[in-house]
């Protein structure tokens, strides 16, 4: 179409090379999601992704991206294995992740925290795809003029670093100018949740906090029991812990004995002044997002990839 960015062709077409049977996407989850969580969604035939910074170095990521292609070797059903690369200048391992992402043509590259530019042409040469992890609507046009194939929409109720816009206006707005592949994220927990991103123009959804439970999540076992026992009023919408508005769970402050209610609303909290020892913001302050009330129970990802897909059909 001309005047706006991708075609419905296209992005037909870039959707089928992700070769998914559930039109979503097992969202990057730092410090949570790893090969076995990847390998188990994507035999499941649902795309999964992880951030490459979950893994230690870049060799580390090397062998998960080769452990994964094994666990992966005879499904010829599996769903493509996308990576979470920052992108921003102070990833200093932005370089070396990108070469093992090339080395193992890793067929989606999600970018976050900065412009999707300096992969596309890279990823592009092999065949892979690039999607742009986008917050605002202003963001998410740079992306599509700096050649991201397509945009992952964070909206309201995201789980971690949230969106502010409703996924209604996000969808309507963005389509004006792009016509590639779009993707959900933010509060979406069942398979009529991924029914109703296909019903509002959208091709894909993005679910993080559906997973958090999962067996084969990194995930502490507090955690995981937290996430089951939460629902919406459990959640609490911050800046304090990164300068960046997070959706985390209140009861993990309160674990570590703070008061949820009396973070500063300008500024970062200061982690240092605790009683309880050592916090550190990301291992011990719990993200999860407005969806934490689908999460039933502790269950297998293929299971949870199963119930979606019942709902979905249904
Ligand atoms: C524990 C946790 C960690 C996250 N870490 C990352 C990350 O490292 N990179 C990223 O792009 N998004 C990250 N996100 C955001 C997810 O990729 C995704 O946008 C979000 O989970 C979607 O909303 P939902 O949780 O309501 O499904 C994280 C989310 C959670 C819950």
């Amino acid at each position: 179409m001309t005047g706006k960015f991708g075609s419905y062709e296209l992005r037909q077409e870039l959707c089928a090379r992700l070769n998914t049977t559930l039109p979503a996407v097992a969202a990057p989850m730092f410090l949570v999601s790893g090969p076995e969580l990847v390998t188990s969604v994507c035999r499941a035939g649902m795309v999964a992704a992880f951030p490459s910074l979950n893994a230690v170095n870049s060799d580390e990521l090397s062998g998960w991206l080769g452990d994964i292609a094994a666990g992966l070797a005879g499904a010829d059903d599996a769903a493509a294995v996308a990576v979470n690369l920052v992108t921003h200048p102070s990833n200093h391992r932005f370089e070396d992740d990108l070469a093992v992402c090339i080395k193992h043509k890793v067929p989606l590259i999600i970018t976050a925290l900065g412009s999707p530019e300096p992969v596309v042409a890279p990823v592009h040469a092999y065949g892979g795809l690039v999607f742009a992890d986008v917050n605002t609507p202003a963001l998410a046009l740079k992306a599509a003029q700096r050649g991201a194939d397509g945009l992952v929409l964070v909206c309201t109720g995201a789980g971690g670093h949230t969106g502010a816009v409703s996924p209604f206006a996000f969808v309507s707005e963005v389509r004006q100018f792009f016509d590639g592949p779009i993707v959900v994220a933010g509060g979406i927990g069942s398979g009529a949740g991924i029914r109703a991103v296909r019903s509002m123009g959208a091709d894909l959804a993005y679910l993080g906090t559906r997973f958090l439970a999962a067996h084969e999540s990194r995930a502490v076992d507090d955690y995981k029991n937290m996430v089951v026992d939460s629902g919406f009023s459990d959640i609490l919408c911050t800046a304090a812990i990164t300068g960046a508005p997070a959706n985390k769970l209140r009861p993990s402050f309160v674990r570590v004995g703070i008061d949820p209610d009396a973070l500063p609303t300008k500024g970062k909290f200061d982690l240092s002044n605790l009683d309880t020892g050592e916090v550190k913001r990301w291992r011990d302050l719990w993200s999860a997002g407005h969806g934490v009330g689908a999460v039933p129970e502790r269950e297998s990802a293929e299971d949870i990839v199963t119930a979606l897909k019942t709902g979905f059909a249904a």
